[in-house]
Formats: C-alpha cells, sequence, structure tokens
C-alpha cells in the first residue's frame, strides 16, 4: 500500500529544438494538418449514402511539427496528430477500412461508443492488426455525443506517440444550433530537447502516470492553437483529455463555463461552472458567448518555480480573436431554447458490487495495480445479464488518482453526484465514487483506470454481460 502523498505534476515547460527529418520509409507529412474548426483534418466520406459514412484510416509513423520548425517522430492516424476527425449522425452506420502501416500490432478502439462487442478494438475480442495487415470495423452508430479513437495494444505507447483522434456524433433532431462547433483535443507529451518522444520507463511513470512537459492543443503547442469568430458568436467546444495521466483543469477567461454535455451526450440541464476538471478519457462539452475581442480557455496546470515551491500556471489552451460581424457571415445564434430531451427511464438497481482500487509491490514484478486484489484477470470480473443495472462503489484504497473506464455501457455518478451520463469518472486517492450502470451491451467489455501506466501495470479487468 501507498502513501498518500499529493500528486504534483511539474511541467518544465519545453521548447522543440532542431529538426532531425531522418530516414523515414514513407515520404513524412511534415506539417500537421489540423485546423482551429476540428481537433484533426476532414476526413473523406468515400460512400455517396448519406447515412453511410465509409473511410480509410491508416496508422502509420509521420513526422509532425508541433510547433515551427520543429519535427518530432510520432505515430499518426493519416498523418496527423490527432487523426481526422470522424464526424456522422446518430444511427449512421461507420465503415472503417483500417490499414496498420506502423511496425508494430494494433487495433482501433471507439472509446465510450456503444458498439458491438466484435468491433470494440480490444485483444480480448479481435486478434491485434499486425504490421501491414488490414481490418474493418462496421457497426451502427448507437449514441450520439463526443468521443474518440485510441488503440488498445500497447496503449500507454501508442496513445504518447499521438495515434488517437476525436469523433463526433451528431443528433440532427435534439443538438441545438451553434453558430459553430470545434474540437479540443488536450493532450501533454513528455519529450527531449531535441524534440522527440522521451523515452518510456515503467519504473520512473508507474506510479503517478507519464504526464508530459509539452502541453498539446489538437496536435500543436498549446499556446499556438487559436481561431476566430464573429464577435458574439455562441460556440460549442467540445473538449477531449487524451493525455496518458494528466488531469486537465480548465477555465474560461469570461468567468464561468457553461457544460452542456458529458462523456454521453447533452444534459437535461446545463449548468455553469468555474473550472472544469477532465480525467484522461473524460469529454466534456461546453458553450462558449464570444463577447469579448479575446476569448480563452484557460488551462490550470502545477508547476515548480525557480524556488522548487509549487505554483499553479495559468496557460491559454486555446485563443479565439474575434472580428467585427461581416455581411457574409450568418447572424449570430441569440440566446438558444434548450432541447427537451426524451426522458431517460427510471431504472430499478438489480446488483450491488465494489470494486477495490489498490497497489502493491510484486516481489517479482516490481509495483503492480489492481482492482478487487488482483491484476490483469483473465476471467471476468463480474458476470451480469443484459438488462442489468449495477450499483458500484469504487473504493480507491491508496493515494493516486484513478480514472475508471467502462467499455461499451454508460453510467450516471451517483455520489458524489454529477450529471450526465459518463464511461470514465475520476476516483480520487483515498475515496470512494458510487455509480449506477446500465449493462445493455452483451460481451466481453474491458473496465480499467485511463491512468494508461496504471492500465499496462495490471489495473485492466473485463465484465461479462449474457443475453
Ligand atoms: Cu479509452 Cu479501454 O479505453
Ligand atoms: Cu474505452
Ligand atoms: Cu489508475
Amino acid at each position: 500500500m501507498f502513501n498518500h502523498n499529493a500528486l504534483i505534476l511539474s511541467l518544465a515547460l519545453a521548447t522543440v529544438a532542431g529538426c532531425s527529418g531522418e530516414d523515414l520509409a514513407d515520404p513524412p507529412s511534415l506539417q500537421n494538418e489540423t485546423t482551429p474548426t476540428w481537433g484533426g483534418k476532414p476526413i473523406t466520406d468515400i460512400n455517396p449514402d448519406p447515412s453511410i459514412v465509409e473511410i480509410n484510416l491508416v496508422a502509420r509513423e509521420a513526422l509532425i511539427a508541433l510547433e515551427e520548425g520543429s519535427i518530432t517522430r510520432m505515430y499518426s492516424f493519416n498523418g496527423t496528430v490527432p487523426g481526422p476527425t470522424i464526424e456522422a449522425n446518430v444511427g449512421d452506420e461507420l465503415i472503417v477500412h483500417f490499414k496498420n502501416e506502423l511496425s508494430e500490432p494494433t487495433t482501433i478502439h471507439w472509446h465510450g461508443m456503444r458498439v458491438p462487442n466484435a468491433m470494440d478494438g480490444t485483444p480480448r475480442v479481435q486478434a491485434p492488426v499486425a504490421p501491414g495487415e488490414t481490418f474493418e470495423y462496421r457497426f451502427i452508430i448507437p449514441d450520439a455525443g463526443t468521443y474518440w479513437y485510441h488503440p488498445h495494444v500497447r496503449t500507454h505507447e501508442q496513445v504518447e506517440r499521438g495515434l488517437y483522434g476525436p469523433i463526433v456524433i451528431h443528433d440532427p433532431v435534439y443538438d441545438p444550433d451553434y453558430d459553430l462547433e470545434r474540437v479540443l483535443v488536450l493532450d501533454d507529451i513528455r519529450i527531449e530537447d531535441d524534440g522527440q518522444i522521451s523515452p518510456f520507463s515503467p519504473a520512473r511513470d508507474g506510479m503517478h502516470g507519464r504526464s508530459g512537459n509539452y502541453l498539446l492543443t489538437n496536435g500543436r503547442r498549446y499556446d499556438l492553437a487559436e481561431g476566430s469568430a464573429p464577435l458574439g458568436s455562441l460556440e460549442r467546444w467540445r473538449i477531449v483529455n487524451s493525455a496518458n495521466a494528466r488531469r486537465m483543469i480548465v477555465g474560461n477567461s469570461n468567468g464561468t463555463m457553461k457544460v452542456i454535455a458529458t462523456d454521453g451526450g447533452l444534459l437535461d440541464a446545463p449548468y455553469e461552472v468555474n473550472r472544469l476538471s477532465l480525467a484522461p478519457g473524460e469529454r466534456y462539452d461546453i458553450e462558449v458567448r464570444l463577447s469579448q475581442p479575446n476569448h480563452e480557455l484557460i488551462s490550470y496546470v502545477m508547476a515548480l518555480d525557480d524556488n522548487n515551491e509549487i505554483t499553479e500556471l495559468e496557460l491559454p489552451v486555446f485563443r479565439v480573436q474575434t472580428r467585427a460581424h461581416k455581411s457574409s457571415d450568418s447572424p449570430v445564434a441569440g440566446v438558444l431554447t434548450w432541447p427537451t430531451l426524451p426522458p431517460s427511464p427510471t431504472r430499478e438497481i438489480t446488483r450491488t458490487e465494489t470494486i477495490l482500487f489498490d497497489g502493491i509491490n510484486d516481489p517479482e514484478k516490481g509495483l503492480r495495480w489492481r482492482l478487487n486484489g488482483k491484476s490483469d484477470w483473465e476471467e471476468p470480473l463480474f458476470s451480469f445479464s443484459k438488462g442489468d443495472t449495477v450499483r458500484i462503489s469504487l473504493r480507491n484504497l491508496a493515494g493516486p488518482e484513478h480514472p475508471f473506464h467502462l467499455h461499451g455501457q454508460f453510467f450516471k455518478v451517483l455520489d458524489p453526484p454529477r450529471p450526465g451520463l459518463k464511461d470514465t469518472v475520476l476516483v480520487p486517492g483515498m475515496s470512494t465514487v458510487e455509480i449506477e450502470a446500465y449493462f445493455d451491451n452483451v460481451g466481453h467489455w474491458m473496465a480499467h483506470c485511463h491512468i494508461l501506466e496504471h492500465a499496462a501495470l495490471g489495473m485492466m479487468a473485463s465484465i461479462e454481460v449474457t443475453p
């Protein structure tokens, strides 16, 4: 068992120096073509049927310009970090022709989407796609909201190297009509002075996970991420935390911000907050009124100052310059009437379970993270029947925090109460979070900590849902 010591993230803001565009087999992409609106560049839908989104995704190495004049060798989907934004309507069919051009096996997992089990992209349900091989993912998109995709094989390394992308699922019936929607994928990576990804060290990062020294917004150095909009615009910003271990705490330069959606989509009742904390894997959508010349999304980051004291930095991770309204601009949205969402059925709890989170120092393997006293469960942790509503106590017995993530189903957070449907929730050190999970999707589903180093060191299990 570990001491209850506070997690301090030191961020020695690095600057990338030098270029080393050595010998990549494939001609590398020398720039990162992300846009200020979408997390990644738009992707081509090769299917003319409006209810089918059919795309090609290739995992490959790429040389990425995180800032001007720098080149970082990363992993990418289709040559960019983040990978292209996948955009579709709820109910559409998504067909993904995936090719692995990396030199190691990989998969694609659709984080948060209640896909059929065989499409979940974990090694439980598919053989990892070997280098040079292909795989076709195909499913009907079950829910609207903000999701993301990433591999589920050696995830801590592959995601750190840049292998992830955002997913935007629209709801043509209920989505409010904003002037513009943006996706902001927040990440941090650890790089060396030469701009390359630092070597991986389980010994150093096993305890708190790997937090970086270089913050990224949509694959660019955080302070380079900017956009513009007509003054007064009302926008929807979909925020994804794709970091391995860093909790992103964000605020709004204009005061409070309105939270309108969680992992599982739109909220019945949006609410105002000063700060919003996103654990690794979580998403929140916020509503932003651009009523000032300069609007910033601020990230609050703990860092050590020159005297080795902990201070909180306020870093602008996205900036919008507003411009006078032109006649070519469409009129900006006034006050939106919030949609009346279909009522969620009240459900009786059919089972009650507990998941204990702890860690041990294994004499042979070193640090191991555990769920209910065991690392890397082979057999399912629980077996539920389709339709079960399960109250689960997530009890963290040690100091380090654990963002708990459940595949294939949504849950509500009962205590401390939080609005909306979730697939990832932070369980702080030495505390308990109560959730109510809806096991409506049949199959073998991973349940794990989304601090990717914790998952790699054993904090990973599966839950079976039988028909
Ligand atoms: Cu975002 Cu099992 O993962
Ligand atoms: Cu997931
Ligand atoms: Cu953890």
